[in-house]
């Protein structure tokens, strides 16, 4: 299998490069450094820096190359920022990636993988498990980006007789095991922020809102660990190359912990107790979100590998532990 990427100097990106080199299957990624680190990039896998959107570059990428799939990725992420700066969103994650999925579709290159997010539900105000067929309702910039990309993506492929796989990942947390690499910064990520209390790069963490009709007041969140959501790339890829279609899978292990949930695990990690201090809540943030993931685990005969907070939280904190 010959893979593009685009994004593989990210968090998620580059756990998908080393999954991939480790397999034994080829990736090339494109990455323009914006958010990532070329550090991540696993030896062997060939960085192209450029813009997903540059289309000189990536028309010669592919007349060089023959891929088997896309796995696009590139995007930015955080969501206090898109409420800062709407047009950016709308200009990297929808614009952007219209003119590369355009790049590729022209060159033939037709089996596409979508980095989409949990966050597209938006706030159900209702503690149910979330299925694809949930409306889609997102209530910040960041989430309108992806979802206006996942139309237009299931829309082009189909005119063009391509396959898509959309990938509504839920809250992406963990980092490889063998702390080859792991998240840089991201100041929206809850377990980047506990990591950092808990090493003493940060004093305290806030909690946004402990008024949540939740068992502790704290919203819940499903957190899969990024080796389990590089593995369901790998099989999707494998599937893409068999079989044509264009479907929608929420990727998360169907089980929510609060954010005291989370506190409480790392505390009994590291053997005391990180300062933490209630704030009030945050615009848009949902109270409960957790992925129904019965369509993947059917479809596939998925068997997670890493549905364990534990495992999850010890394998962040040892990667900022590693990072000086
Ligand atoms: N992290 C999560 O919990 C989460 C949850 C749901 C969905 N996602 C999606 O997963 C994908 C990866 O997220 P991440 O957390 O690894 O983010 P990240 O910021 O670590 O990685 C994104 C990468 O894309 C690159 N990039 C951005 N715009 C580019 C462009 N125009 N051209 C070329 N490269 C570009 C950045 O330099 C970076 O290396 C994103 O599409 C994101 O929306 C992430």
């Amino acid at each position: 299998m010959n893979v593009l990427l685009t994004g593989g100097a990210g968090y998620i990106g580059s756990h998908i490069c080393n999954t991939i080199v480790d397999l034994g299957y080829k990736v090339l990624t494109i990455d323009n450094l914006s958010t990532g680190n070329k550090n991540l990039i696993p030896q062997g896998v060939e960085l192209i820096n450029s813009d997903i959107a540059d289309e000189k570059a990536i028309n010669s990428i592919l007349k060089k190359n023959k891929f088997d799939v896309v796995m696009h990725l590139a995007a930015f992420t955080r969501v206090g920022e898109s409420v800062r700066e709407p047009e950016k969103y709308q200009l990297n994650n929808f614009e952007k990636a219209k003119i590369f999925v355009d790049t590729c579709l022209k060159n033939n290159l037709k089996k596409f993988i979508f980095s989409s997010t949990g966050s597209v539900y938006g706030n159900l105000e209702k503690n149910i498990n979330i299925k694809e067929n949930e409306p889609t309702k997102p209530i910040n910039p960041y989430s309108e980006s992806k979802l206006k990309f996942e139309k237009y993506l299931i829309k082009e492929t189909k005119k063009n007789n391509a396959s898509c796989t959309i990938l509504r990942y839920f809250n992406v947390a963990g980092a490889d095991l063998q702390k080859r690499t792991g998240l840089i910064s991201n100041p929206d990520n809850l377990i980047k922020a506990v990591c950092e209390v808990a090493v003493k790069k940060r004093e305290k963490l806030i909690i946004n809102g402990n008024d949540y009709k939740t068992k502790d007041g704290t919203p819940i969140r499903d957190f899969i660990h990024v080796l389990d959501l590089a593995d369901i790339h790998i099989l999707v890829a494998k599937s893409l190359s068999k079989i044509k279609e264009n479907e929608i899978y929420n990727c998360g292990y169907g089980v929510g912990f609060s954010i005291m949930d989370v506190i409480k695990e790392m505390n009994s990690i590291i053997g005391s107790e990180i300062p933490i201090e209630f704030g009030s809540r945050r615009k848009g943030d949902a109270v409960y979100s957790v992925a129904d993931n019965e369509k993947f685990l059917q479809k596939f005969n998925w068997k997670p590998k890493y549905n364990n907070l534990k495992i999850i939280l010890e394998s962040a904190l040892k990667w900022e532990q590693s990072l000086k």
